[in-house]
């Protein structure tokens, strides 16, 4: 934390962080996977481009990489981990004003499960903003994301997707979707408001998969259909709000679950 180390117990943030008072924060959450980063050069890009959306000063890249390797050098070697980096803006007044302290910078660690062979999600009924101020960003402002999650474990969902408020198909909480429709892999663009996953960004690269605005409804009308995110790799979609799809893994789902794992297992910085 700001360049120190600590153990869990001991690493403590302030009642006056503007990131625990109004969610004034970004972050990231990495793979990590026997002690090595995966896409972290993706990973610390996006944390900038968020930070500076958010009107944040630029974080100190260089110190939170080597934070993040020193965290691993100093954590017990786990087969698969979750990273999480987090930055705000620092202490301020307890409102939606900012001060004028200095960021604060947070790496922290533990275990993670590898992903269930398929998800069902829950198509929820509210709109993600693809207007708002925070479009794109991936911001510590989250409690809509932990209310669409909760909705959606409620009627037996993984993940809660969003359509957008013009009713166009989004992206999940912590995941983007992609569909198999008359043989095209297809994925909303990034207007639709949904976050550049770096999951998603390289299925299209090593995929090919079209970017195309959708109505929201052709996910449980798909041929088939994935999530993509850090946690979930490329994981099938077997059900949308209780429809099954007509195979989960589709041939193509599987294709590009195969030529994720294989690039991904080829360079662990692509
Ligand atoms: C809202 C949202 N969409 C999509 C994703 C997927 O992005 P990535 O592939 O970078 O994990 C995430 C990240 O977890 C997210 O929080």
């Amino acid at each position: 934390m700001n360049g120190e180390l600590y153990p869990d117990d001991g690493a403590r943030i302030s009642v006056f962080d503007h990131g625990l008072v109004v969610g004034d924060g970004v972050f990231e959450t990495v793979k990590v996977t026997n002690g090595v980063p995966f896409a972290m050069t993706r990973h610390l890009a996006r944390l900038s481009r968020s930070a500076t959306g958010l009107g944040l000063a630029e974080p100190d890249l260089d110190q939170i990489r080597a934070g993040a390797m020193a965290v691993i050098e100093n954590s017990p070697r786990l087969p698969l981990a979750r990273m999480r980096i987090t930055v705000t803006g620092g202490i301020a007044p307890l409102g939606s004003e900012r001060g004028g302290s200095p960021l604060t910078a947070v790496v922290a660690m533990s275990e993670a499960k590898p992903p269930t062979p398929t998800v069902d999600v829950t198509m929820v009924p509210w709109p993600r903003n693809e207007r708002g101020a925070l479009a794109g960003l991936k911001t510590t402002s989250y409690g809509e994301n932990v209310r669409a999650l909760a909705y959606a474990a409620g009627r037996g969902g993984g993940e809660a997707i969003f359509a957008n408020t013009a009713g166009g198909l989004c992206e999940g909480t912590g995941s983007n979707v992609f569909v198999v429709s008359s043989g095209r892999l297809l994925t909303p663009p990034l207007a639709a408001g949904c976050l550049a996953g770096v999951t998603r960004a390289l299925v299209i690269e090593w995929t090919g998969a079209v970017e195309e605005e959708l109505p929201a409804g052709a996910l449980a009308t798909a041929d088939e259909a994935f999530l993509t995110g850090t946690t979930r790799d490329v994981q099938p979609i077997r059900a949308v709000s209780g429809t099954v799809l007509p195979a989960a893994p589709g041939p193509m789902t599987r294709k590009a679950a195969e030529v994720f794992a294989m690039r991904s297992a080829e360079s662990p910085d692509p």
